[in-house]
């Protein structure tokens, strides 16, 4: 029968069949170990040339790392610990693996990034995307807990949400393609929508979806066009974004507190295997179920300075601020209240400082800097018209976001966290190039 590496527990002293990749081995002459993993977990198959039938010991000879196969054999247990064995009874080859090209000696990242849709298969990178997947669900189940209801924005749009230096523009339909077109002055005919972009955050239309179902999310790729080369920079990258009716930017951030700590919470109760590969220290991440930490960017910058940064009042927090200012934190910290025009035209000023805007940036502790941006939105009309006008917005295209403000316009907030950061946090990693299947940065889209 069979049975999937992780269910051995159900199955000591029966015969079963794995189906899966020898991805180590060694043998002691009259002993083979073969290291397998089947997508659900890692055993040790264990072959004696004393017990295997002639052909059986043979096959094992010829395997090669890699490998796939289809082994059977009596799944017993560790004396002492919870871990499981294969004595080996049969091995069929499925395919003999040509020379792997990722070995045992250190490889820099240019080689593994190059080789992702291999690198892949390695116990940290399994370990890692089991733990993305977790998170991905945790969010998904905390927030419809909380009332929210999934909503899927576009990927093409024809704005920008966020920076337009940093817009992904493509050619949508130019002019003889185009199903709609429309006479320009001069009498040629001329395409209403020969330009795209892709989406930066699907923010905008969370909003208007709050109008029919109160809170929303949504959840997918979005895109920037980031010259940054950074441990943080993606061109690619997922971000949920929570949009909340009749929320001001407090209640967003206590929304956000509770979210990160049902996924922390839920990391640790279903991923401690995935952890242990990683080597995670997770008593940093039981420190940050509690409370988080708050302070606006004003008191941000002074503390910044008292700690050598030349950062000044009005000025955004670059990541090296970030960092440095972290060193003093164990839980997440909350930066409220940012200078309004380091942030996008949709904040909401603050009543007693039209310079600053209700916003909240969350910044993770261990250096890991900012993983959800929120505000509360401008919900008045007169107010966002004018907003735009100091952002050279044209209000054509934001016609349609106006108008959430002509009927039935609510106080409401919400908040984008970038799945790739988060993932990159609670596994300890350094980099976020490890965090998504296929990174995207400036300088790479292959594979
Ligand atoms: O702070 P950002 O730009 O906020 C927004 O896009 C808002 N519209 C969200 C909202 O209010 N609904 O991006 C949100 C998060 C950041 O905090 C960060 O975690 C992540 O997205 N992020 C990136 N992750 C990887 N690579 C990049 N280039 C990223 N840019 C932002
Ligand atoms: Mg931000």
């Amino acid at each position: 029968m069979h049975v999937f590496i992780k269910d051995f527990g159900a199955h000591v002293d029966e015969e079963v069949v794995v189906r899966g990749w020898v991805y180590n081995m060694r043998s002691s002459g009259k002993i083979a170990f073969l290291q397998l993993r089947d997508g659900s977990g890692f055993t040790q198959a264990i072959v004696s040339q004393h017990d295997a039938p002639e052909p059986v010991w043979e096959a094992v000879g010829t395997l090669t790392i890699e490998t796939s196969v289809e082994i059977s054999g009596v799944v017993s247990k560790h004396p002492k610990k919870e871990e499981y064995e294969l004595q080996v009874r049969d091995v069929k080859v499925l395919h003999l693996a040509e020379e792997y090209p990722i070995g045992k000696k250190e490889h820099g990242p240019d080689f593994l990034l190059n080789n992702r849709h291999l690198w892949l298969r390695a116990p940290r990178q399994w370990a890692i995307q089991r733990i993305r997947h977790t998170i991905f669900y945790a969010i998904h189940e905390h927030l419809a807990s909380e009332g929210f209801t999934r909503f899927d924005t576009p990927i093409l749009t024809p704005t920008s949400c966020e920076d337009t230096t940093e817009l992904f523009e493509m050619d949508y339909f130019p002019k003889e393609n185009s199903g709609t077109s429309e006479l320009s002055e001069d009498g040629t005919e001329m395409s209403v929508h020969d330009k795209a972009y892709l989406t930066q955050s699907g923010q905008l239309y969370s909003e208007a979806a709050i109008f029919s179902l109160g809170r929303v999310f949504d959840f997918g790729p979005v895109f920037r066009a980031e010259k940054s080369k950074t441990r943080r920079h993606l061109t690619e990258f997922w971000m949920m974004d929570a949009e909340i009716a009749f929320a001001d930017w407090k209640e967003n951030m206590d929304v956000q507190e509770r979210m990160v700590q049902a996924i922390i919470k839920t990391v640790l109760e279903r991923n401690q295997q995935e952890l242990q590969i990683l080597e995670r220290d997770t008593s940093k991440l039981e420190a940050c179920l509690v409370p988080f930490a708050r302070m606006t960017h004003a008191e941000a910058v002074a503390k910044l300075q008292s700690m050598g940064s030349d950062i000044q009042p009005d000025q955004d927090m670059g990541a090296d601020d970030e960092t440095m200012l972290m060193q003093e934190f164990t839980t997440p910290l909350f930066i409220e209240k940012y200078p309004a025009k380091v942030k996008a035209f949709y904040m909401k000023p603050d009543p007693e400082d039209s310079s600053r805007v209700l916003c909240s940036d969350l910044l993770a502790p261990e250096g890991y800097g900012e993983v959800i941006g929120g505000s509360e939105r401008i919900a008045d009309y007169d107010l966002l018209v004018a907003k735009m006008a100091e952002f050279n917005l044209d209000r054509k295209p934001f016609e349609w976001y106006l108008d959430l403000r002509r009927y039935g316009s609510v106080p409401h907030a919400g908040f984008g966290i970038g799945l790739e950061r988060t993932v990159a946090w609670i596994c300890g990693l350094k980099h976020v190039r490890e965090t998504i299947p296929f990174p995207r940065m400036i300088n790479r889209l292959t594979p």
